[in-house]
This record gives C-alpha cells, sequence and structure tokens, in this order.
C-alpha cells in the first residue's frame, strides 16, 4: 500500500519513506539535532514542552531554548504536552506566531508520572474524549498556518489497546499525521514493540503513519519498508550517542552495503564539537560553562567503544571543556587504532 500523500506534509509520498529522530528529552537539543541532521535525518520533532511553560513568563526563557532550531533542521516540528485544552491551543499559537515550525506536535505518549499526574501524555489515551478535545483545541488555534500532528502510544497497558480509536479520533478533528511508539505506557521503554498495532493504525487511517520502536539498523528498516505501510520510520535509542545511525540507513539503502561504523577519532571530533557548541548556548537564560548537565550525553556517546568502563569513571568527574579535550587526546593514544568494526560486533 502506498502512504498517503499530504501537501502539508510533503515529505511523504510516494516512493518516499522519511527517518524521523525521535523525540528525546534531555538529549535532542538544538546542537544533536543539527548533528543528527547533517548525518541524514530528515524530519525532527522537539523533545516535549509542558504548554503552560509557554504562557507562564517564569517558565517560558527555558521552554524557547527548548524548542530552539535553526533553518537548516527544516522540516521540525515543536512537541507540547498537556491537559487543558484551551491552554494547549495558545500554546501552540504562540509557538507558531513566533518560530514558524512546520508543524506543532502533540505528546500523547509521555510515560512519567510527572506527565501521567497531570492526566497529560500516555494518559489521555485512558481519556479519548479529553485526547480529542486537545488536538481540536490545538487544531483550531493553528490549522490555518500548519499541520498539528500526534504521537501516541499502542495504549495504557495489553488490555487496553487503543491506538486505532484514538488515531481515528485525532484525524476526526483534523490531526495530519500520527507516529505511533509501538508499546503501551506500562511496558515503558522494555519489550518489543508491536507492530501489528502500528500496521492497523497506518491501514486504519488515512493520514501519513509513521513506526516507531526499537528501530536500529539499515535491516530493520528494508524489513519494516516491505512489510509494513507505514509512511515513515522514527529512531530513538539507537540515534542517542551514535548519530551516524541515519548515515548508515541511508548508505545502506542507496549502495545495499553497510558502511564501517563511525570510527573513535570521528566520535571524540563530534562529540568535542557537540560540547562545545552546547557551551556557546545560553541555559537558563544565563551563560554556562560546565558540562555537568551533559553527563548522560557524553555517556551515551562513549558506551559501546573501547576502554569504556574507564571512560565513564573519567567522565563522571569532567566539569570543564578543557579536561574533555585531554580525556579525548589519552583516549585516542590508547585507543584510536582500533578496528570498531570488529570490536562492535563482538560487543552486540
Ligand atoms: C530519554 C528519552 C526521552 C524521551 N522523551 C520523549 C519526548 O520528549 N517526547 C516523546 O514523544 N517521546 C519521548 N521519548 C520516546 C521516544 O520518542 C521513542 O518513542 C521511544 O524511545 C521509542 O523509540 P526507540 O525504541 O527507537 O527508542 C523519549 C524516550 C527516551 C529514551
Amino acid at each position: 500500500m502506498e502512504s498517503p500523500v499530504s501537501a502539508r506534509l510533503p515529505w511523504f509520498g510516494p516512493g518516499k519513506c522519511p527517518l524521523y529522530l525521535a523525540p528525546m528529552a534531555g538529549f535532542t537539543d538544538p546542537v544533536f539535532r543539527q548533528i543528527c541532521k547533517e548525518y541524514g535525518a530528515d524530519v525532527m520533532v522537539t523533545e516535549f514542552v509542558m504548554a503552560n511553560k509557554f504562557l507562564d513568563p517564569r517558565g517560558e526563557v527555558v521552554a524557547w531554548e527548548t524548542v530552539d532550531f535553526s533553518p537548516e533542521q527544516r522540516p521540525m516540528g515543536v512537541q507540547i504536552f498537556g491537559s487543558n485544552p484551551e491552554k494547549m491551543g495558545q500554546a501552540a499559537r504562540k509557538i507558531v506566531d513566533r518560530l514558524e515550525p512546520d508543524f506543532i506536535d502533540i505528546n500523547y505518549g509521555c510515560p512519567a508520572p510527572r506527565v501521567v499526574d497531570q492526566c497529560a501524555g500516555s494518559s489521555l489515551l485512558t481519556d479519548l474524549p479529553r485526547l480529542q478535545a486537545v488536538a481540536q483545541a490545538v487544531v483550531e488555534r493553528v490549522t490555518m498556518d500548519v499541520p498539528v500532528t500526534a504521537k501516541i502510544r499502542t495504549g495504557w497497558d495489553d488490555d487496553s489497546i487503543v491506538a486505532v480509536e484514538a488515531s481515528r479520533r485525532l484525524v476526526d478533528v483534523g490531526i495530519e499525521a500520527i507516529a505511533v511508539h509501538g508499546r503501551t505506557k506500562v511496558q515503558g521503554y522494555r519489550g518489543a514493540a508491536n507492530w501489528e498495532v502500528i500496521q492497523a493504525v497506518a491501514e486504519g487511517v488515512p493520514v501519513p503513519v509513521v513506526g516507531n520502536g526499537s528501530v536500529d539498523s539499515a535491516q530493520e528498516v528494508m524489513r519494516l519498508r516491505e512489510q509494513t505501510s507505514v509512511a515513515g520510520l522514527m529512531i530513538g535509542r539507537a540515534a542517542l550517542g551514535y548519530p551516524w545511525i541515519f548515515r548508515e540507513i541511508k548508505e545502506t539503502l542507496r549502495t545495499g552495503v553497510t558502511p564501517p561504523p563511525a570510527d573513535i577519532e570521528e566520535r571524540w571530533q563530534v562529540l568535542l564539537r557537540y560540547c562545545r557548541e552546547m557551551l556557546d548556548r545560553p541555559r537558563r537564560g544565563e551563560a554556562w560553562d560546565h558540562l555537568g548537565w551533559m553527563r548522560p550525553r557524553l555517556k551515551a556517546f562513549t558506551k559501546v567503544i573501547p576502554g569504556s568502563r574507564q571512560l565513564r569513571q573519567q567522565l563522571e568527574k569532567v566539569n570543564h571543556y578543557d579536561d574533555l579535550v585531554q580525556i579525548a587526546e589519552e583516549h585516542l593514544a590508547n585507543y584510536g587504532q582500533e578496528d570498531l568494526s570488529t570490536v562492535l560486533s563482538e560487543s552486540h
């Protein structure tokens, strides 16, 4: 089945299957997104921000920093979450007026207690009338300028798989594309993604459906393109610390040959650039110079390379960019020549 054509979302259509970088809070910051774009991500979505933050002068600074993007990152969506239709609509309007993103995306998948407890994110999968009211309010406020899309999970738990019904309701009020993470809220990020449910949504609604859940290789992309009718695929954790995943997939699709994994030198070059560019940006409205809060990102980049155990301990303590450069130099001197194709295939 060919994927639906959408003039307002031109990255979908016959012969196309765009690769999305999944929104990942705490990781898909503007610099990481830029790097993923350069390595081949087709479409990107900011991590989620609570709608109310855009409406609150005290929360606004961080909210705008989070959803910032450069023109090269387009097509770019801004993701918001919340349970109050009016506030969601207002926030979406403010974002569209200020940033003119290519689309607004609504989060109906987050399982985190701080989100679920305010009846937002995945908890709206247990209240489909409200899920629909939220979507309708956002659509009404911005659809004249940009399309609105949604990201859902399959349901709350195995006994309440509602993805098809939720998607139909969303499309009924004007949602123009839907990303489906093929896990339930209760599953969190564990276990296999349910591609049967994703496929049922793709067959059940007349808008493009993006499949998401453990897509981590060109082989998996080829299999899913063959066996499902999704209009696009979204890559999450496989891109954490490894933006090269997009290059690998695209080159394999183009040439039939999977290129070798990024070598250690390239990994350090990109990681150092990442840190430098992050340090150049304001954080919470202020300049900053320590790498403390970048630690999870540093660890993601160095997780599977030789010497990672020792690196982990060093990165636990690193605060300053110059110290990171020194760690990189030492690591390169020790391991820079290792052939990662063999090392990584042994570690998998
Ligand atoms: C650290 C982390 C943060 C995430 N933050 C968001 C988010 O802000 N918005 C969202 O819709 N999904 C978020 N997700 C879910 C991912 O977008 C994606 O649906 C999920 O990781 C499944 O894809 P994967 O199996 O390829 O990782 C997050 C996932 C992770 C691991």
